[in-house]
């Protein structure tokens, strides 16, 4: 696998009265990767982004884009690039088809190709049907649809998407998501920002997770909610027990399995802090049924990225 994206030391200082916005990171995203990442507000994703599409000239370090430095090679960077940003850049006043038409004139494309790939865009983005309207008319969702189109006009090989869900429907939020996965699965290498942990757990091929600047960790999602430890909980919906000799006996015996650290029990379900859950589960199915206790649900839940921020920081990453 060759290096799609190579980030040396980059380093952005706006004030020098503040702390750094992004504070010295180094990390490689993979041609085909789709790299997320993620952090609270401030954490200084959109100006990572920034200085990687050659928007913001970096304090200190370097940045390459495929084999060209954004500092000395900042056009030819460019070229390889499509950007997604964080706010809407459409004209209000134009149609969708319009605002695509422009932005393909800034990628300096024209004639019979602009219009054709105009209308494979308007295809890809579902919005074929409003073409003609004015962005204007448009829901939130849908402006965050001509957004993504006009990054992908030029068939760049890296997509820098920032925030490109934030305060949408869910299903022009799911459409966005699709599409993404879609784009990569085509080949697209994708820099994904969010604050969303489960978009970043669904996406992502590596995640990294910044906060004030820095980035504090970085890894696929099982390297990172080992940092946690590799306790699951598993939980059981259980049939009615006889009595409580009974409740008692399950609890004392799920209690004893190997790997398993805490049952709690309110109702009908009984709650289990386990090592590695899914190498588990026939334990713990035998082990009711020994006692005759019959298993209505089992849900597994691994631990998860908010997890690994608190881990992390000692904050929850929605504060
Ligand atoms: N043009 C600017 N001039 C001065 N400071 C700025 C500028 N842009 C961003 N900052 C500051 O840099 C820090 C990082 O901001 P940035 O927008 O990169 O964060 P972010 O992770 O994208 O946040 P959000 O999730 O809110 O979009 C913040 O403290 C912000 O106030
Ligand atoms: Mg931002």
């Amino acid at each position: 696998m060759s290096t799609m994206i190579e980030v040396r030391n980059l380093s952005k200082q706006y004030d020098p009265k503040h702390p750094p916005a992004v504070d010295n990171i180094s990390y490689d995203v993979q041609a085909g990767e789709l790299f997320s990442l993620l952090g609270p507000n401030g954490a200084g994703k959109s100006t990572t982004i920034g200085m990687l599409c050659g928007l913001l000239r970096p304090t200190s370090g370097d940045a390459k884009i495929g084999p060209y430095s954004i500092r000395t090679a900042t056009l030819a960077a460019k070229r390889l690039i499509g950007i997604v940003p964080q706010e809407i850049a459409l004209y209000p006043t134009l149609s969708a088809r319009q605002n695509l038409h422009f932005w393909g004139q800034m990628y300096d494309m024209q004639g019979k190709a602009l219009s054709n790939r105009v209308e494979e865009v308007l295809d890809q983005i579902g919005l074929r049907e409003r073409a003609n309207d004015r962005i204007d008319t448009y829901s939130g969702g849908m402006k965050r649809r001509v957004n993504i189109g006009a990054g992908l006009l030029h068939r760049p090989q890296v997509l820098f998407m920032d925030e490109p869900t934030v305060g949408i429907d869910p299903q022009s939020r799911r459409a966005i998501l699709d599409m993404t996965k879609q784009l990569n699965a085509e080949g697209m290498t994708v820099l994904y920002t969010t604050h969303y942990m489960e978009e970043a757990q669904e996406l992502s091929h590596r995640i990294g997770i910044q906060d004030h600047g820095k980035l504090i960790a970085l890894g696929t999602l099982a390297e990172l909610t080992r940092l946690v430890g590799e306790t699951d909980t598993l939980k059981l919906q259980v049939s009615e027990l006889a009595d409580n000799t009974e409740t008692a006996r399950l609890d004392l015996q799920l209690g004893a399995l190997p790997g398993v650290r805490n049952v709690t029990r309110q109702a009908d379900t009984l709650t289990l802090l386990i090592d590695n859950a899914n190498t588990r589960l026939a334990e713990v199915i035998n082990c009711c049924s020994a006692v005759g206790v019959h298993i209505t649900a089992i849900e597994v839940h691994e631990p998860n990225l908010e997890q690994v921020f608190l881990h992390l920081t000692g904050r929850a990453l929605r504060d």
